[in-house]
């Protein structure tokens, strides 16, 4: 199953992906995730992409393209991926439309979660994430069972720096003017399919699964 979960930031991609990928046996490859696992142990990747995520800007796509080329040829992609944060820009997509062609693996669907902007800050504003494992919660719709502790490590949960609400602005604002065009890109393949990620997350899950079933 190849698929690409897509949506603006604080959508739910992340939170869906953790489940999805346990349910479908597909991996879930989260540029976001692993471009901070890069800046918390200062790769050279990370000294690079850091200012551009405080700042809600994107990462060059020359630095993405080659990261998710890579990542994609990883033997456990062999059965199928699940994309989270990828693609972002046209030429992100054209690259991977090349990509996938080289492997043999076609998106088959690109799934859209669609969220109102108000509702996408509250969600951004309080969530807190954990530094060592990522897993991610939110302080009134998914809170931890011990308050500022992560269920699954136990470590202390932090907020990221781009979910300050001046950053979170900014982020809606690239995502409005980079990313967005992306619908109708995928719209025009034919393979795009959006669903309403407005319910709670067991909802939106439901609605997720149900067109991952088809696949
Ligand atoms: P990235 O980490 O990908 O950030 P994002 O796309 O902005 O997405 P988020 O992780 O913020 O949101 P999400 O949709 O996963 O929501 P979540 O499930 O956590 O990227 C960060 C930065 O890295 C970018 O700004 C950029 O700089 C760089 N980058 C990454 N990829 C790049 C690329 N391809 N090109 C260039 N640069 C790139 O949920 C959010 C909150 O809501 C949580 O608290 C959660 O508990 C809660 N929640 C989730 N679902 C629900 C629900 N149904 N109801 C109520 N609350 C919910």
């Amino acid at each position: 199953m190849n698929v690409v979960l897509f949506g603006p930031p604080g959508a739910g991609k992340g939170t869906q992906a953790k489940e999805l990928t346990k349910k479908y046996g597909i991996p879930h490859i989260s540029t976001g995730d692993i471009l901070r696992a890069n800046v918390r142990d200062a790769t050279e990747l990370g000294k690079e992409a850091k200012g551009y995520m405080d700042r809600g800007e994107l990462v060059p796509d020359t630095v993405l393209i080659g990261l998710i080329r890579n990542r994609l040829n990883e033997a456990d992609c062999v059965d199928g991926y699940l994309l989270d944060g990828y693609p972002r820009t046209i030429p992100q997509a054209d690259a991977l439309d090349g990509i996938l062609r080289e492997i043999g693996k076609p998106l088959e669907v690109v799934i859209n979660i669609d969220v109102s902007d108000d509702n996408l800050v509250e969600r951004l504003s309080g969530r807190r994430t954990c530094p060592n494992c990522g897993e991610s919660y939110h302080i009134v719709f998914n809170p931890p069972e011990k308050q500022g502790i992560c269920n699954v490590c136990g470590s202390q949960l932090y907020q990221r720096d781009d979910d300050r609400e001046e950053v979170i602005r900014q982020r809606l604002t690239v995502y409005n003017q980079k990313t967005k065009p992306l619908i109708d890109y995928y719209g025009k393949a034919g393979i795009l399919v959006n669903i309403d990620g407005s319910g709670n997350v067991d909802e939106v899950f439901q609605t997720v699964s149900g067109v991952m079933d088809k696949y």
